[in-house]
């Protein structure tokens, strides 16, 4: 292959399907005409539900936003190896939590540590909750299950793992669940599962000097949390273990994430859910940042739907054929990196430049038909409706669904589960698009395109032709990114060196003064008022660099 070869997958086509193709209209809005002055309402959910859907198995945006809003039914497959550390030599009766990595697992292994691995004989039903929802932390990140079980946050069960998982065992029975997910807790150690190897190993968890605990809830080295650490610099009472744990989940960061869990999105729920929880659309419009987001102002009403809507999506049998998680990549795909490179090319540039434009109609040259053009006589007359471009702003927002919204048989045979899925697609596509082509539009009417003439204004001519159209593109792009709130742009800047990892501050190892939130470690108006420290990496998780060698810092 010469390097002019395309590299990259091509896919042959018989195009004989091309007239019936092209006779599905485009989706018909009826809440607004295609408008590109329009934004979407403050209410709108489906970038929320684009983003958490993006983010599922993964382990970076699931530190970042630890408050999960999605449960979702899937399988652990079939020779699946499962870990599980513990303090006596009794193989697990009943319900169990296990770890798809040892280096979980091991921090739990007090001396003498007995380590369990087991391996998957058939496929495991299992539910999947996204966020951070195996950490035992106040705050709002276990409240998917709480709200299952008991219809409101349960701040006094954070530490009762047994009975939670128990109680969620007790109500999986009728689904025929083999267990929950976020680590995987298995509702039966004697079914589905086969010992592999069941040891005592010659290493403990780290700084173990203390009786075995009873209760398997302190898996750290209890120095590693010791809040005297002065937070500044290496800290020698964090071990290679405790790194570790970090090291392995890292390995999930990114998409696709851990695919030994294959989750099944056409019987997802989704707490973003307007129809699911109204009571939650007015609790976030209180609340300042998603950071903030949780569930903790559920209706009982809406618990109940949320029951309704889990028992259907649990016992429903038909789906289309969408592979909705591979649509949403490819609208990331296409536009993730691109909005970034126009976000640097607006930034250092300082008044944008016509290779800011260049960005933009490259992101859109698939949807700019031959003769759209702004009227001659634009840019004399305000107020500027681009009306001439909302045949590009629909092409471009419906190009991905426009098929799936509409063929026979096609969204007839949709979950509701895939429905919200194709709104959250259609809605997260359709601001890319008016973002960009109104900002297209304003260009070209700029004269920024030299295949369209317009009649320039004399300031257009011969001042600053780009200066303030570059600002405007720039605090219009900041705005959209922000609402996109794409985890593959949160990164470490600069990028970590060699002897580091780039890590999302989580659960357990906040560490550093004010006292942090780990295990028994807990700030008091954690405890009493329910609310998490403010200001601090706590309560707003920043990447930063650590050290992935001795000696460690958090
Ligand atoms: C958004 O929701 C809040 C709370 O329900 C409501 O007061 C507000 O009017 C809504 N905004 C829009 C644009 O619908």
């Amino acid at each position: 292959m010469t390097p002019l070869q395309f590299v990259g997958t091509v896919l042959a086509v018989c195009f004989a399907a091309w007239a019936t193709l092209s006779k599905y209209p485009v989706l018909v809005r009826t809440a607004r005409e295609w408008d590109i002055n329009v934004p979407p309402s403050e209410n709108a959910t489906g970038h929320l539900i684009f983003q958490s859907v993006s983010s599922l198995l993964q382990h970076w945006p699931n530190a970042r936003y630890r408050n999960g809003h999605t449960i979702v039914p899937g399988t652990v497959p079939l020779g699946t190896v499962l870990y599980h550390g513990r303090s006596d030599a009794n193989y697990p009766k009943g319900p169990e939590w296990t770890a798809t990595d040892p280096e979980h697992s091991f921090l739990f292994c007090k001396r003498p540590c007995w380590h369990i691995t087991v391996v998957t004989t058939r496929p495991l039903k299992v539910l999947y909750f996204d966020g951070s929802s195996a950490v035992k932390m106040h705050g709002g990140s276990m409240d998917g299950q709480d709200m299952l079980l008991w219809g409101e946050r349960k701040t006094d069960k954070v530490f009762s793992e047994e009975e939670r998982l128990a109680q969620l065992c007790q109500w999986g029975k009728e689904f025929g669940l083999d267990g929950f997910v976020s680590e995987v807790m298995l509702c039966d150690f004697e079914a589905g599962v086969e010992l592999v190897s069941f040891l005592q190993l010659a290493n403990a968890s780290p700084g173990d000097t203390k009786p075995p605990p009873t209760d398997g809830s302190e898996p750290l080295d209890p120095e590693a949390v010791d809040d005297s650490w002065s937070g500044q610099g290496p800290n020698p009472a964090v071990t290679i273990r405790n790194f570790e744990l970090m090291h392995s989940s890292s390995q999930y960061n990114q998409y696709p994430g851990d695919t030994r869990i294959q989750l099944d999105l056409t019987r997802l729920v989704s707490f973003y859910d307007p129809d699911l929880a109204p009571s939650l659309v007015r609790a976030r419009s209180a609340l300042k940042g998603r950071w903030l987001y949780d569930l903790v102002q559920m209706e009982s009403q809406d618990v109940d739907s949320l029951h309704r809507k889990l028992r259907e999506a649990l016992l429903d049998t038909t789906s289309s054929s969408v592979d909705w998680q591979t649509l949403i990549q490819v609208v990331i795909k296409r536009f993730g990196s691109r909005l970034e490179a126009l976000r640097y090319v607006l930034g250092v540039s300082a008044g944008g430049d016509s290779s800011a434009f260049a960005q933009i109609n490259i992101m859109l040259t698939p949807y700019i038909p031959y003769g759209v053009k702004p009227p001659v006589a634009a840019g004399d007359d305000s107020p500027a409706t681009f009306a001439w471009a909302s045949s590009v702003y629909k092409l471009c927002s419906t190009s991905h669904t426009s098929y799936i919204a509409s063929a026979k048989g096609v969204s007839e045979r949709m979950t509701a589960s895939e429905k919200l899925l194709l709104g959250a697609v259609q809605d997260t596509s359709t601001e890319i698009c008016r973002v960009l082509v109104k900002m297209w539009a304003t260009g070209v009417e700029a004269g920024l395109d030299e295949k369209y003439w317009v009649r320039r204004t004399v300031d257009q001519e011969h001042g600053d032709r780009f200066g303030t159209l570059g600002k405007r593109w720039l605090g219009e792009l900041d705005e959209l990114m922000a609402w996109l709130d794409w985890h593959m742009w949160v990164k470490c800047s600069p990028a970590c060196g060699d002897s580091e990892m780039c890590y999302m501050p989580t659960w357990p190892y906040f560490g550093g003064p004010p006292p942090g939130p780990a295990a028994g470690n807990l700030p008091q108006e954690s405890v009493d008022g329910d609310k998490p420290e403010t200001g601090n990496e706590w309560e707003r998780p920043q990447p930063k660099c650590i050290r992935r060698i001795a000696p460690y810092s958090f």
